[in-house]
């Protein structure tokens, strides 16, 4: 067994040993910036700090507390992180995917990653939500660098639907039923942590991308490596550099993110809730 595969098996097991009796999470997600409370709510929750969990990465972002999270939305079993590390806070990105890893391990085939972003497109508002189509990995390297551990993926994974058409279509529907004005966009991941200046927004503009931001292409290269199913949801914090005349702030990533909580916390119950629905045949 390669030593990737017993690392990430001895995590989830960690995790399995924590849950209630006969607990089997099906859903796991990832939740960005600010995004966090969304875990609070959960019903049944245990509560597992990053520290307690052989291989986690601990982040010292503010505003990204270290917990993943156990409980049930609706009538579905989720693990959720409370925050996540990044490529900029200089962790290697196997370490940086290591948890997303260990939750799929750990019974997760369904991933919700969702990340704090900037828009570059003008019409964008603060506080828009967007479902991920598609990515573009600007970090120029990847969390698949070097010997590839064949019991954990393939060496050559397929990206052509790295975010679920599936799951997109889930999404999309969930926000009708809500009422909300969701839109899909590509997002383009920034090594970070200097925020993107106005000439790499037009750069990422011209590229495709819809959302600069410095997260979550790491997490789904893994999480397609071990064939888990993505959905992506982007939060647009702030218009990107250079879009308006406004200075960037983490306090205004935070801000937004803070006031979305409600329609975020809905549409992310919602589509939980259809994915419970989905695995009933
Ligand atoms: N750029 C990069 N990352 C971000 C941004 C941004 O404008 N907003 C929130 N996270």
């Amino acid at each position: 067994m390669s030593a990737l595969r017993e690392a990430i098996d001895a995590a989830a097991q960690q995790i399995r040993a924590r849950l209630p009796a006969g607990a089997a999470p099906t859903v796991g997600l990832v939740l960005g910036s600010g995004l966090g409370g969304w875990a609070d709510d959960l019903a049944d929750r245990v509560v597992i700090p990053y520290r307690a969990l052989p291989g986690f990465p601990t982040s010292l972002v503010a505003g990204h507390a270290g917990n993943l999270v156990y409980g049930r939305s609706g009538g579905v079993e989720v693990l959720a992180m409370q925050g996540r590390v990044h490529y900029y806070e200089g962790h290697d990105l196997p370490q940086v995917v290591f948890p997303v890893r260990a939750l799929i391990a750990a019974g997760c085939s369904r991933l919700i990653i969702t990340n704090a972003a900037g828009g570059t497109d003008p019409r964008m508002v603060p506080g828009d939500l967007v479902i991920l189509a598609d990515h573009i990995n600007l970090l120029a390297n990847s969390p698949l660098r070097g010997l590839n551990a064949d019991d954990v993926g393939p060496r050559f994974p397929d990206m052509s639907e790295a975010y679920d058409l599936k799951m997109r279509m889930l999404a999309a529907e969930a926000g009708v039923d809500l009422g909300l004005a969701l839109r899909d966009g590509v997002y383009a991941c920034f090594f970070g942590p200097a925020y993107e200046t106005p000439a790499e927004v037009r750069m990422a503009r011209a590229l495709g991308a819809d959302l600069v931001g410095m997260s979550t292409v790491p997490e789904v290269i893994a999480a397609r490596h071990m064939g888990a199913r993505v959905l992506g949801i982007s939060c647009v914090t702030n218009l990107a550099a250079g879009i308006t005349r406004e200075k960037l702030s983490h306090a205004e990533v935070t801000e937004t993110a803070a006031r979305v909580r409600e329609t975020f916390t809905r549409l992310i119950d919602r589509i939980v809730e259809k994915l419970g629905q989905e695995e009933r045949p």
